[in-house]
């Protein structure tokens, strides 16, 4: 199963807006595509003193378990200071290096204001692209978000619908070739356990 990751634990985040609206294009290309809400997953409860990747603390090893099993993840970002907001990033490298990684499909999508979360994909490329992931090329941007996204996830403009849905079914079929060729972290996982 694919997993879209709402990039904010912010209470009222639109981010999560965006990720309810993004899940239902999935459904409606015919995929049924998990959402992981950041402000669910429990990091406050970790502690200050956790040893991240190396040994992950059980509050959070379930929502690993579903990463390390996706055979796509969808991360939806907004904007923070010119970044990726820190709870994503904290999340982030609670991950196990290679599993959730190496070879794993990873499709982005930010918003913000000015510049539509530029900076945080472009971050977020350099972070995957560093631990080997499969980066999908067409990434969108939502600019102005204050603007086309209300609070009950009706998008005002028509051409990012448009690009929303292309990401959409341009990320299933990048899935779908990965895994025929066998090439996708889960078959690599899979070939590693069987040896
Ligand atoms: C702490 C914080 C920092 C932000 N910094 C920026 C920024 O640097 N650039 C920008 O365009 N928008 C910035 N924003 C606006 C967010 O990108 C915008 O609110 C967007 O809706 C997504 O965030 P949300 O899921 O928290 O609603 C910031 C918002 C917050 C809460």
């Amino acid at each position: 199963m694919k997993y879209i990751i709402s990039g904010t634990n912010r209470p009222g985040s639109r981010t999560l807006v965006l990720s309810r609206y993004v899940q239902k294009l999935y459904k409606e290309a015919g995929e049924d595509v998990g959402l992981i809400d950041l402000s669910e997953v429990g990091l406050e409860l970790l502690g200050a003193a956790t040893e991240y990747g190396d040994k992950v603390p059980p509050v959070m090893q379930g929502w690993i378990d579903k990463i390390n099993a996706a055979d796509g993840l969808i991360v939806v970002c907004p904007e923070y200071n010119g970044s990726m907001p820190g709870a994503l990033k904290y999340f982030i490298d609670h991950w196990k290096y290679p599993d959730s990684y190496e070879y794993r499909p990873i499709a982005l999508i930010g918003l913000g204001g000015r510049f539509g979360a530029l900076r945080p994909v472009e971050h977020l490329q350099g972070v995957f692209g560093y631990r080997n992931a499969f980066i999908y090329p067409e990434r969108v941007f939502i600019t102005d978000v204050f603007r086309v996204l209300d609070a009950d996830g009706n998008l005002t403009d028509a051409r990012l619908a448009t690009l929303l849905r292309s990401q959409t079914v341009g990320f299933q079929a990048f899935t779908r070739a990965l895994a025929g060729a066998g090439i996708d972290a889960n078959s690599r996982l899979k070939k590693a356990q069987i040896k």
